[in-house]
């Protein structure tokens, strides 16, 4: 198999799909809590703004940290617990499958590993990751994390250690690798993800013209683009869906 020739070196080839041949067409998916929603992860915003009884700015601040930080640490000990308890569905395995046919690359909101844990080989995490750990004074001091986090777990410098999670008023360090990548899709989905938190939901800004756009969500119905295609069902029935539309292309 030869390597991804960049969007723009398809131009010059005819109309036609490439999938699983010698040139594959770049699938980008944006994904959100929706697409874990099937695994039995709740998700953010369909339970009257609370969070596993939580207000968010309360355990996704840094203000939130500060005033309680057992409390935070706590709720992110019980979403690490609970990662051991759920398993990829039929969409995370289908993203998997098409990386025989399409360059996939995923962009993720979540912070599990469900992805992963489907096979998927490149995966973006926007928002941080549940199994990493990073010191409360350097960013880039990220390790990684699989039992409960304490108040007085250190790194090797002595530093107090967090979750690795961007918490709402911080810096997203991977939106740039994002932007590249949403750049070069010949194929962009959206799934299970409300696009109600930035600069997440500002990456469909950044797709070429020539990109077909698809969206996944049982309940969205806003558009994003003037044309994308539209699958409104659960993650796991669109992209059996989805997988028949991008293969009939081929
Ligand atoms: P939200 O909870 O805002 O949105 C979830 C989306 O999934 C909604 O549009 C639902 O309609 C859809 N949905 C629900 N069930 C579904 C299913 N079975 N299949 C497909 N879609 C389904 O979650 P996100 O958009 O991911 O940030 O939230 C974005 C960010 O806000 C999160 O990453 C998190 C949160 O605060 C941090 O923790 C930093």
């Amino acid at each position: 198999m030869l390597p991804f020739l960049p969007a723009s070196g398809l131009s010059a080839i005819a109309g036609d799909w490439y999938c699983g041949e010698q040139i594959m067409k770049r699938l980008v998916v944006l994904s959100g809590a929706g697409i874990s929603a099937e695994s039995g992860i709740k998700t953010f915003r369909d339970s009257n703004g609370l969070w596993e009884n939580h207000r968010i700015e309360e355990v996704a601040s840094p203000e939130g940290f500060a005033s309680n930080p057992q409390l935070v640490l706590d709720f992110y000990n019980l979403r690490r617990r609970q990662l051991k308890e759920v398993s990829p569905n039929k969409a995370h395995q289908i993203l998997f499958e098409l990386e025989k046919e399409f360059d996939v690359q995923i962009i993720t909101q979540n912070v599990d590993d469900l992805h992963e844990r489907a096979g998927s080989t490149a995966v973006l995490h926007l928002h941080g990751e549940l199994k990493k750990a990073r010191s409360v004074h350097n960013n880039d001091k990220i390790i990684p994390w699989e039992e409960d986090l304490n108040w007085g777990d250190r790194d090797e410098n002595g530093d107090q250690l967090r979750p690795h999670i961007v918490w709402f008023g911080e810096s997203v360090p991977e939106m740039e690798k994002a932007v590249k990548l949403t750049s070069t899709a010949d194929i962009f989905l959206v799934i299970g993800t409300s696009m109600q938190v930035y600069p997440a939901a500002s990456l469909i800004n950044y797709i070429q013209n020539h990109c077909e756009v698809f969206i996944i969500d049982p309940n969205l119905s806003n558009r994003h683009t003037k044309s994308e295609f539209f699958l409104k069902m659960p993650a796991t029935e669109g992209m059996v869906e989805l997988k028949k539309i991008l293969q009939s292309k081929c």
